[in-house]
């Protein structure tokens, strides 16, 4: 086995064009060597959502340029490198095949491994890259476009013990501000304004935490909202500093029920495997959020796991998750070729249903 393994990694799947290389020494801690993320937000705050043509494009435009600072950054040329991983899905399917085709040229072009890895498996196996994670492990992704329970198993192992059916929670806080009148991305927004508010001012629903299991809700959560906005909008004429703080931390509250519950039951599962290093992990966009990562901590520290938040940097889309999910595959010695296609859907579970929906940023495989 290759003793020393450095990988490019590149993420075009949705709002983000980055480009990473991580380097991996048996029986060490994996090193970034460079991470580059060039957002898109400015391109499609007009729209209120990502525009798949803008986004497309973009990546197309900043790839090349994303990988030679990454390059640069590592003090690397291509013979340092052992292969080159791309994500092949799911996503945006402009965005992807940009991705694709660059890495297949590069691949063409330098003589090097192609590695097409699966955009969530990169979130799944950023808790190896950051702490060294021991499978089997929990992991809780929740982001703009991502939420679900996984059992991660192996490196290509698998279980989705359940997720949202419907929006997923961060593409919630969006909404929930743009009801409101706050800037986007929502979360950071309402998460400051529930500072000073009352989370127990508006009896939100807490959907699905009736029903067994670990599918989830968010969508009647924020027809809610917009009702108590509209019932004061109606008697007042308008929204008060007060009621608008309320409100986002009424919401905050809600979100927060849902996921520590559903976070409870699918720790009281993972449990009863006996995991000889118990993990809990969560990565995505809303893991920012404080008051639901204290209340995912608790569950956790309760149910006798190790909590782990990776940096948010890496909780966030980033190349570096995919590079290092190429390291992964390498040492596997799992490789793809010229027939790597991008997908637009990729469950990372086969066997799980198929999910209802499609979020704001793609298809929820
Ligand atoms: O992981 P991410 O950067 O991108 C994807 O969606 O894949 O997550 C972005 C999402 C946005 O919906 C944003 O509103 C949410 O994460 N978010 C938050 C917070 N910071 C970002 N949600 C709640 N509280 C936050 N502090
Ligand atoms: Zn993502």
């Amino acid at each position: 086995m290759t003793k020393t393994v450095t990988i490019l990694g590149l993420e075009s799947s949705c709002d983000d064009t980055a480009a990473a290389i991580v380097r991996h020494t048996e029986g060490q801690a994996p090193e970034i060597l460079s991470s580059i993320v060039a957002g898109q937000a400015n391109l499609h705050a007009a729209f209120g959502g990502v525009v798949p043509e803008i986004a497309a494009r973009a990546h197309t435009e900043k790839l090349d340029i994303c990988v030679e600072q990454a390059m640069a950054e590592a003090n690397l040329g291509f013979s340092d490198l052992d292969a080159i991983a791309v994500t092949a899905g799911p996503g945006l399917i402009g965005g992807v095949l940009a991705g694709v085709m660059l890495a297949k040229g590069l691949a063409a072009g330098t003589g090097l491994p192609l590695i097409g890895i699966n955009h969530l498996a990169g979130h799944a196996l950023t808790p190896r890259l950051t702490d060294g994670a021991a499978f089997p492990y929990l992991m809780l992704l929740v982001s703009g476009g991502h939420s679900q329970f996984l059992l991660v198993k192996g490196t290509d192992n698998y279980t989705r013990l359940g997720g949202t059916i419907d929006d997923a929670p961060g593409e919630a806080f969006d909404k929930t501000a743009r009801l409101l009148g706050l800037p986007q991305p929502g979360g950071p927004s309402v998460e400051a304004e529930a500072r000073h508010g009352d989370p127990k001012r508006f009896r939100l629903p807490r959907p699905l935490l009736d029903r067994p299991g670990f599918d989830m809700s968010f969508s009647g959560l924020k027809t809610a909202l917009l009702r108590e906005r509209d019932k004061l909008v109606a008697r007042d004429g308008g929204l008060h500093r007060q009621d608008r703080a309320d409100l986002c931390a009424s919401f905050q509250a809600a979100v927060t029920d849902v996921l520590a519950e559903k976070s409870r039951r699918a720790l009281a599962d993972y449990m009863s495997l006996a995991p000889a290093r118990p993990t809990f992990a969560v990565a995505g966009g809303v893991s920012a959020n404080m008051t639901i990562r204290a209340a995912l901590e608790s569950v956790s520290e309760q149910a006798g796991a190790t909590f782990l938040a990776p940096p948010l940097r890496l909780c966030t889309d980033n190349a570096a998750m995919i590079a290092w999910a190429g390291v992964e595959r390498f040492r596997a010695g799992q490789f793809d070729d010229m027939t790597l296609q991008a997908r637009p859907r990729w469950p990372l579970d086969q066997t799980a249903p198929a999910m209802l929906g499609s979020g704001k940023k793609g298809a929820k495989a």
